[in-house]
């Protein structure tokens, strides 16, 4: 299958103060010595997007959201809205992380009606799925994460440019990671559920792997079939670990 160029994308979650941006100096630093090999993001919080994205003007680090409301405004105290991102300097949001799914309830329904509105405002989605433990276990891995490819993406993402990002919920955080072989069936399934869903036009658009991607097991689940990028945690928050994985696309 054509693969599209890489895209690794650290989503910092709720970490990061203004003193974080040193982190993002040094790492604009170093990218602008080397030749791109990847496309990078970075998705601090939503205090950090604006100046973020001034500080990222010009390239080559992408800025994006953590989450948006599907509703363009209105009475939603906290939320924030994808026109809100956008006009913040974002041209990316994460959407459907399992952080998200499991603490507060978000269905795929809702993470679809998200991507939507994503869309309208002009933002390219990283729609996140990924199985429990418990599913895994009951040998259901790749039904429901095709599940939720299928209930989570709009068809109007056709002909767009979005990513999949496939996070087993067991391996956020925890250090554990599948095996390649189970990354490499899981994202053919994806692949399989984008097509099936958005039509052949999805071929191109990448699947993220999301879990414990760290500095030395970023080189092997990188090379795996169908893996078109990383989204990083914990390793997206010092510039050097971050480096190291982006170097290794
Ligand atoms: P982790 O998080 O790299 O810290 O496991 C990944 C994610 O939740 O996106």
């Amino acid at each position: 299958m054509k693969q599209s160029v890489k895209l690794v994308a650290g989503n910092w979650k709720m970490n990061g103060l203004g003193a974080s941006l040193g982190e993002v100096e040094r790492l604009k630093a170093e990218l602008a010595g080397q030749a791109a090999t990847c496309r990078v993001a970075l998705c601090p919080p939503a205090t950090l997007v604006a100046r973020m994205a001034q500080l990222c003007d010009g390239g080559p680090i992408e800025v994006g959201g953590q989450d948006c409301r599907a509703e363009a405004s209105g009475a939603y105290t906290g939320d924030i809205a994808a026109a809100m991102l956008k006009d913040a300097g974002a041209g990316l949001v994460i959407l459907g992380h399992s952080e998200r799914r499991q603490g507060y309830g978000e269905t795929s329904a809702l993470v679809l009606a998200k991507a939507e509105a994503a869309l309208a405002a002009g933002l390219s989605p990283i729609v996140c799925v990924g199985e429990t433990l418990e599913e895994r276990e009951a040998g259901r891995a790749v039904e429901v994460v095709r599940g939720q490819v299928i209930q989570s993406l709009p068809l109007a993402l056709a002909g767009h440019a979005f990513a999949v990002a496939y996070e087993p919920v067991w391996a956020i955080g925890t250090g554990l990671t599948p095996t390649l072989e189970q990354i490499e069936e899981v994202h053919r399934a994806v692949r399989a559920a984008m097509i099936e869903r958005l039509g052949l036009g999805a071929a191109d658009q990448p699947i993220l792997y999301g879990g414990s991607v760290k500095p030395d097991n970023a080189r092997d689940i990188l090379a795996v079939a169908e893996v078109g990028g990383a989204l990083v945690g914990g390793a997206s928050l010092k510039a050097a670990d971050f480096l190291e994985i982006i170097r290794a696309a």
